[in-house]
This record gives structure tokens, C-alpha cells and sequence, in this order.
């Protein structure tokens, strides 16, 4: 009925796997997404918040997900399904979930692709003029939807091709640019006079603006930083060798994620504020500030802002090209397409919801579903709330309905690698993690303003319970 194990592909290598995982991890979601976050949420005080997020609940989420995988050898619905039936629908909601995101990150990724091109046709001639320049750019109506589209096509191409072939090969060749481009824009930054506002931003906490909505918004970070909470990471576990060490790697990925944040975080802050900008400027944050870092370093700038603009699109590439393939691994293992169609289908459907958020940026602002726009409806509803439900039925089936026994075979590789902190790991799963995710998740709901959007994405997740034996 599930797919056969032995003729389940897998990763090439260790490291091609570590890059993949890396590559899902490390995206828009750091560099575009942190460092207007945390601008949003005050700063210092979020970023530990955050901090504690990752250590504490990202890291034993990422172990389960993996292990989840490749005991399975299964993507997110039929992993659930193939243990236990009634839990199907956690598998969906993840499926769910990765179609939401792929409903507006192609969008930031099209806009990344522009600026590559941009940052090459006077973009930072101006510098005056790049804020109102982004604003009219992400509010037109053909224009980044070109680029949307552009930007899915390649995914596209990429995911087609399968998983080892393309994905693979995409990350190990693209990913590492990005972390010499952060350090050569840090440096920079940091050295603009008034930088050492932003450093103070970033490290002195002011805790007088924390609320439930700020724990939530660090805890829907951490998740979508990390690609957790919507089987993305059990899907990529699934095809990951017997041999591989799951807590080593899931570490790995983790630290450099969160590296990749903080030095997005470097990247942006000491130069907002040597420019006198708000941290609160939202989704505009980085395509505004980076260029103008560039626009103040002479002739060498446009090259530069274009090879960032590159890496940052390739950054984003390897993770929505992992989002595309939640979707499609899905519709392979359980509705039995082939991967061609399987991803005609997905990418179909997703770009018809990239359509809408990149107009709702413009023309279609007026339209609002529960009280906000259509970007915003799939960004809110996946990150506040999807995604961390999404981690909590994942931990509470991982401590609640699998075999420990199970569980320790696979994650010490049965019994060959030494994993001491087995115990702890466990019993974080299967206690902590579920109860602290209740807790946030009914302080920041309550905090927050869109509460009719979140009872409408609590009641989405009821009725993927109720029909999910169709799935
Ligand atoms: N982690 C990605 C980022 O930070 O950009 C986004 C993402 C990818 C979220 C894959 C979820 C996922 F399954």
C-alpha cells in the first residue's frame, strides 16, 4: 500500500544531505523575514525569546522529524498514516501548510530575482529613492508577477527533476556564497557611523515590550526558520541513509540556521539606524537597507548588490524548492502520480495564490479576509498558527504513539551511536514541548489583534481531523 523502502531514493552523501536540510532550513525566512520580525517585535528581548525557541524546542522537533522520516521512509500524511490512521491529518495539515507557504514566499523570492536585476539598472543611483522605489516596485501589478512567476518556474524545473538530481546538486553548488556576502554587508554596516545604535537594538533587551503575541510571533519564527511543523523535514528525513547520524545532523542544521539569522540581524540593524530608517519598516526591511549599504560604497557596489541579490534568491530557491516538494512527495506516495504531474499540479495551484498576495500588495489591498490582506493571510496563518500546531500534534504523536523502543532504534541507529541525552530528548518531546506550545499558542492568541484569523485557522485544522480518512 506504502511506498516500497527499498527502492526509496536517497541522498547522494552525508554532506549533500546536510546541505539540502540546510538549504530548506536557511532562506527568506532568515534574511527577509528575521530581521522585519524582529524589528516588529522590539528587538533584543524577541531575539532571546527566539533563541529559546530554537534551542529548546527547534532542535529536539528537528531530531523527532527526522527520525519520523526515516523510520517511515514515508513523506509527511503517509508517516502519520502508516502508524496510525486517526493521525492522518496532522500529515495534511503539513501538506496544507506548505501549499499557504508556497502562497506567498515565490513572491519574495520574485522580488529577490528583480533585485539582482535592479541592482544592475541604477537601482543604487538613487539612494534616496530605493525605499519609495521598493514600495512602487512590490505594489505594481505586472511587474512582480513576472518575476513570481519566473522564480516558480524555476522551482519548477528544479523539482521535476527529482530529488537527488536537482535538489541536491542545486544546494551544494549555490549555498555557500550567501555567508561571504553577510560577512562582507556586516562589515560594512557595522562600520557606518551610528552603527552601535543598532548593535544596542540587538543585544540590550527592553522587556517592557513583550507580550503573548511577541512569544508566539518568536515561536512561529523559530518553526518556519527551521522548516518545522509542516513534515518538511520528515519528508527530507525519508531519504536519509540508515547510516546517518540524526542527532549530529539535526544539530548542525540548527546552528547554521540560527547563524545565518544573527548575521542577517548584523547585516541589517547598525545600518538602519546609521541611516536614521525605522526597524519597524516590515516586509520592505532588507530590500530597502541592503541596497542602500551598497548605494554608500562607490563603483564596487552594484556588483556586490547584485551577487547578494543572487545568493539571497538562491538561499530562497533551496527552501521553496523543499516546500514544493512536501506537495509533491505527497501526491506521489499517496494519490500514486508521477512527479512530473504531481508538481504541474502543486506548482498550478500555487501560483494562482501567488497571484493574489502579490496583488494584494497593489490593487487588490482593498480586498481583506479576516481583517487582512491575502499575502498576510497566508504568512499569519501559517507561521502563527499552522506551523506550531503542526510541531505540537507532531511531538505529542512522536511521545504518545510511537514506541520508545522504536524511536531509540532509530535515533542511535540501533544502538551503535551513543545519543546520552535520549532520555532528556524524550521526555522534552513528550511532556515540555507540547504543553509549552499550548500555552503559547492560547497567550499569544489572546494577545494578538487578527484573533477571528486564528479561530478560523484552528477551525480549519478540526475539519482536516474530521474528513482527514479521505486524504
Ligand atoms: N525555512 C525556510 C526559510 O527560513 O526561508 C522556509 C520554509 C521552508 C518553511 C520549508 C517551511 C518549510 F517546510
Amino acid at each position: 500500500m506504502q511506498t516500497n523502502k527499498a527502492q526509496r531514493e536517497n541522498w547522494g552523501t552525508r554532506f549533500g544531505f546536510l546541505m539540502a536540510a540546510t538549504g530548506s532550513a536557511v532562506g527568506l525566512g532568515n534574511i527577509w523575514r528575521f530581521p522585519y520580525i524582529t524589528g516588529e517585535n522590539g528587538g533584543s528581548a524577541f531575539i532571546i525569546i527566539y533563541l529559546l525557541c530554537i534551542i529548546a524546542i527547534g532542535l529536539s522537533i528537528m531530531i523527532a522529524e527526522f527520525a519520523v522520516g526515516r523510520r517511515t521512509s514515508l513523506s509527511a500524511v503517509g508517516a502519520y498514516k502508516s502508524q496510525n490512521e486517526n493521525w492522518t491529518f496532522a500529515g495534511a495539515l503539513g501538506v496544507l501548510s506548505a501549499f499557504f507557504i508556497m502562497g506567498f514566499y515565490p513572491v519574495v523570492g520574485g522580488w529577490s530575482l528583480a533585485y539582482v536585476f535592479k541592482s544592475a539598472t541604477g537601482l543604487l543611483a538613487a539612494p534616496e529613492a530605493i525605499s519609495s522605489a521598493f514600495d512602487a516596485f512590490a505594489g505594481a501589478t505586472i511587474e512582480p508577477l513576472i518575476w513570481t512567476i519566473i522564480y516558480m518556474v524555476i522551482n519548477v524545473i528544479i523539482v521535476a527533476k527529482g530529488i537527488s538530481g536537482g535538489i541536491e546538486k542545486a544546494s551544494k553548488v549555490l549555498m555557500p556564497a550567501l555567508f561571504a556576502l553577510l560577512v562582507i554587508v556586516i562589515i560594512k554596516g557595522i562600520n557606518l557611523p551610528g552603527a552601535s545604535e543598532g548593535l544596542a537594538y540587538l543585544f540590550k533587551p527592553d522587556w517592557s515590550q513583550v507580550t503573548g503575541g511577541t512569544v508566539l510571533a518568536a515561536l512561529g519564527q523559530s518553526f518556519f526558520t527551521l522548516s518545522l511543523g509542516m513534515g518538511c523535514m520528515i519528508t527530507y528525513g525519508s531519504y536519509l541513509g540508515k547510516q546517518e547520524r540524526i542527532p549530529a545532523d539535526a544539530t548542525s542544521v540548527v546552528a547554521m540556521d540560527t547563524m545565518v539569522a544573527i548575521m542577517a540581524g548584523l547585516a541589517i540593524f547598525p545600518a538602519l539606524f546609521a541611516f536614521g530608517m525605522e526597524p519597524t519598516a516590515g516586509p520592505g526591511l532588507v530590500f530597502v537597507v541592503v541596497p542602500a549599504i551598497f548605494a554608500h560604497m562607490g563603483n564596487v557596489g552594484p556588483l556586490i548588490s547584485i551577487t547578494f541579490f543572487a545568493a539571497l534568491t538562491v538561499a530562497a530557491l533551496t527552501s521553496s524548492m523543499s516546500l514544493l516538494e512536501v506537495a509533491v512527495s505527497y501526491l506521489i506516495d499517496e494519490k500514486k502520480m508521477n512527479r512530473k504531474t504531481a508538481t504541474y499540479l502543486s506548482a498550478g495551484i500555487m501560483t494562482v495564490m501567488c497571484i493574489l498576495s502579490s496583488l494584494s500588495m497593489g490593487s487588490l489591498s482593498g480586498i481583506k479576509l479576516f481583517g487582512v490582506n491575502f499575502f498576510d493571510f497566508f504568512d499569519i496563518l501559517t507561521d502563527k498558527i499552522f506551523l506550531a500546531i503542526g510541531g505540537m500534534l507532531l511531538t505529542i504523536f512522536v511521545g504518545w504513539f510511537m514506541r520508545k523502543e522504536d524511536l531509540k532504534n532509530e535515533i542511535t541507529n540501533n544502538g551503535t551511536l551513543p545519543f546520552g541525552l535520549f532520555g532528556v530528548w524524550y521526555n522534552i518531546v513528550k511532556y515540555v514541548i507540547p504543553v509549552v506550545i499550548a500555552v503559547v499558542a492560547i497567550a499569544g492568541i489572546a494577545a494578538i489583534e487578527q484573533k477571528s484569523l486564528m479561530l478560523f485557522g484552528l477551525l480549519v485544522i478540526v475539519l482536516l481531523g474530521v474528513f482527514s480518512r479521505k486524504l
